[in-house]
This record gives C-alpha cells, structure tokens and sequence, in this order.
C-alpha cells in the first residue's frame, strides 16, 4: 500500500473493494495512527470532494460547533442564531440522531416546512445575506468520509480516537472555517463514558484541526443527565426558543454562552473568552439572537409566524394534535433532587419514537419528555415533576422506568458546572 492520501483517493474513485478498505479499517482500529498520520489522514478526506470558499474579508469570522452527541442538547440550535447576531459567519453542518443521542437536523425538521437539504449555492448565499444556515451534510463534502463511516458502522470499527478525529475533522475543515468548538461529552449517556477517553479525544481533535489552521477549542462536559428540560425533536424546538429569548434552563445557556464565548473570541470580536459570552448572552436577552433565527427560519422554508405566541408555535410543532397524549409523573421519593439518569430517559424517548429504529427510519417529532424540575430542586412525594408526550399507550414499564430514573438526597445538592476543562 502507498501512502495515506493515495489509498484515500483510491477509496473515493471506488479502485478498491470493500475489503480491502475493511482490513485498512481494522488495522488502524488495533494499532491506531500517530499525530503525523492522523493529519495525513485527515487532510487526505478534506481534500477528497469540494470544499466550501468564502469572501478574503470574512476571513477571520467563519465558524461551526460540533458537539460529540449528548442527551438534550439542543445547544447548537439558540448557539448558531446567536454567533451570527454577534457578526460572525456560521455555516453549521449537523447531523441526524444516532443511537440514542439526538440530532440537530431531526429537532430543525420538527418546525413545518423546514429545509436542510440546501445546496452548496443556496448555503453560500443564505451566508452572504444572513450570516447562518444549519443544514445536512451535502453529498460533493467529503465522499471519502461517507464510504469510511458506512464500512466503520458494520465492521466494529468506529470508536476509534484517529478515525473520530478525521471523520469529525475533515468535515469541518471543508466547511472553510476559521475557528471551531468541539462540545465532547462524558459520561453515562455520551459516546465516551469515561472522562479519561474523552479527554483523548478531545486533545486528538483539538491538536489535529489546529494542525489544519483551525483555531480549535474542545469543551469537556458532562453529560450524565439531560442537557435543559426537554428531550425530544419538538419540545426540544420550544426550549431552543426559551433560551434564543433569554429564558432558558440555566446548564443549557450555560453551554451556549461558553461556547460562543470562545468562538467570538477566537474571531477576533471579543477581547477575550468571557467578553464573548457576556456577548452571547446579551444577545439571547435583547431580542437579536432571536430575531436572527427568525430570518434563518423564513430562508430556510418556514414561517416565522408560528414563533409569534406559545400557542402558535405548539399547534404549528403539532404539541396540541389530538391523537398525542400526555401523561403526567407524580414524585414517589423526596428530597434534593441530585440524580436523573440521562441513559434511561434517552432509552424512554427512543421507544416513544423520538429516534429510529433503522437505517432510514420515521421519527415521530412530538414525542419526547419534558423535566418538569432539575437537579438540585426540593421535590415532595406526590409533586408533579416529568411530563410524557407519547402517541401510543404508555406501559406500566416505561413509568417504572421513568421513576427509576430519579434520584434523591436529603444533603445540599450543589449545581456544578457542566464544563469540566477546555483543551486547545
Ligand atoms: N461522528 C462523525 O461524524 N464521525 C465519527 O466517526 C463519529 C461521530
């Protein structure tokens, strides 16, 4: 075999059989790659499809998030508009859920007649006119990365640190972006469980798109319990647009100020990271933040109007359908609340129909749950603190489980933040 960049042009003219791309595969899988190839290897799937150009002036103000999957986290969603009020380019490229984690694009879906399918002209011109887009990947980026994922999905190969790195990486790096932010999670719900591994990756990811002049920041956070109050596509939208006006749960304005903090920073607008996030939330409370995703909304197919009042926007996401239920959970412990179990609400919600069961699959946008308290609140027995959106009748299982879910002290809970270190 040559060297890294001639096997992956290999791969994406289709010269080789899967086969032998497996074996490549699992070769890396067992002995991994060193810094110098893993830069290699990342510049090799950048560079093997069209990449995204912009204006020489924007030079220092184009920007994305990627978040290494979380149960909540809706992050990108307020983050996005908000970077873009500030000034600052955002072209951001999500993705669909996978597993039990949720995904940016199926929340965005949730909102009637909402694109994400723009082509690479109606993405660069969407940029020039309001500054932020959020869409799927395009089938011209990285085609190398599209036939290593699908290999690395059926052959136990993807909890690789090098082959994350460059499939996380060369996508961002065709994007055009100056800096970026890397929202990797551990804990029980993440990808990584342990700290320790995310931190590997983390550090991999960060020193790999520097390498490619991408002035990089990875965010260490936990995530053992849900991100806000919502899980689930639609209501995931409503609390999105709770904290786009100033009202959101606290962890997750948290996430979106940091995180913003630490790109208007690195553009150069901010002085320095807390600047930046003053910025962001200034953003989120004076209307501009919002305002800016309206226009998104408008451009990208829907109708701003169904933002005008709660009760537009829960009949236009389909909350107020008569054939979705509800079903309120009454507390059966008491206490400080210091536990709730990202792992088995994420399980609930994708039996509920908030994910897919198979490749292709329909979700069901309306199901999900709601958090009716958080870690750290008083809760009664008998208080009224989870609500269940569901279409199909819930079992007895699924309330026992949601219950499960819950954990209690009679010490002071003290509310940590989720950022546990930042890596660059
Ligand atoms: N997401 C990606 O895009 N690639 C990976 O390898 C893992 C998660």
């Amino acid at each position: 075999m040559g060297s890294i960049s001639e096997f992956i042009d290999e791969v994406v003219s289709d010269k080789l059989e899967d086969d032998v791309v497996i074996e490549w595969l699992k070769k890396i899988f067992a002995d991994g790659l060193n810094d110098a190839q893993t830069i290699e290897l990342t510049k090799s799937m950048r560079d093997s499809g069209e990449k995204l150009e912009w204006p020489a002036e924007w030079a220092n103000l184009v920007v994305d998030k990627h978040s290494t999957g979380g149960v909540g986290d809706k992050v990108s969603i307020p983050l996005a508009p908000a970077l873009a009020a500030c000034g600052l380019k955002v072209p951001m490229i999500s993705g669909r859920g996978l597993g039990h984690t949720g995904g940016t694009l199926d929340k965005l879906e949730s909102i009637p007649e909402f694109r994400v399918d723009l082509s690479v002209a109606e993405l660069s011109q969407q940029i020039e006119k309001i500054g932020v887009a959020m869409v799927g990947q395009t089938n011209d980026l990285v085609p190398a990365d599209r036939r290593l994922y699908a290999l690395r999905d059926v052959t136990g190969t993807i909890a690789s640190i090098p082959l994350i790195t460059s499939s996380i990486v060369s996508k961002k790096a065709a994007e055009g972006l100056t800096a970026l932010v890397i929202d990797v999670k551990f804990g029980r719900a993440a990808f990584m469980v342990e700290r320790a591994e995310a931190t590997k990756l983390a550090r991999s990811m960060s020193a790999v798109a520097n390498a490619l002049g991408i002035q990089t920041t990875s965010i260490l956070s936990d995530m053992n319990s849900p991100l806000g109050c919502a899980v689930g596509n639609a209501l995931e939208i409503v609390e999105s647009v709770e904290t786009l006006c100033g009202r959101g749960p606290l962890d997750l304005e948290e996430l979106v100020c940091v995180q913003g903090g630490v790109l208007l920073h690195s553009a150069g607008i901010a002085t320095d990271e807390n600047h930046g996030a003053v910025m962001i939330h200034d953003s989120l409370n004076d209307g501009s933040a919002f305002n800016k995703f309206l226009e998104m909304v408008e451009y990208q197919g829907g109708n701003a109007d169904d933002f005008l009042t709660d009760a537009t926007l829960y009949t236009a996401l389909g909350l107020l359908d008569s054939n979705l239920n509800t079903t309120e959970i009454f507390a059966e412990i008491s206490g400080n609340i210091c536990d709730i179990d990202a792992m088995i609400i994420a399980d609930i919600c994708l039996n509920l129909g908030t994910g897919r069961n198979s490749l292709g699959g329909e979700i069901d946008h309306r199901v999900g749950i709601i958090l009716e308290k958080q870690i750290g609140e008083l809760i009664e027995i008998g208080d009224h603190w989870a609500t269940i959106y569901h279409s199909n009748e819930l079992d007895e299982e699924k309330i026992k489980s949601i219950q499960s879910s819950l954990r209690t002290t009679n010490d002071n809970v003290e509310i940590e933040s989720r950022i546990v270190e930042m890596i660059r």
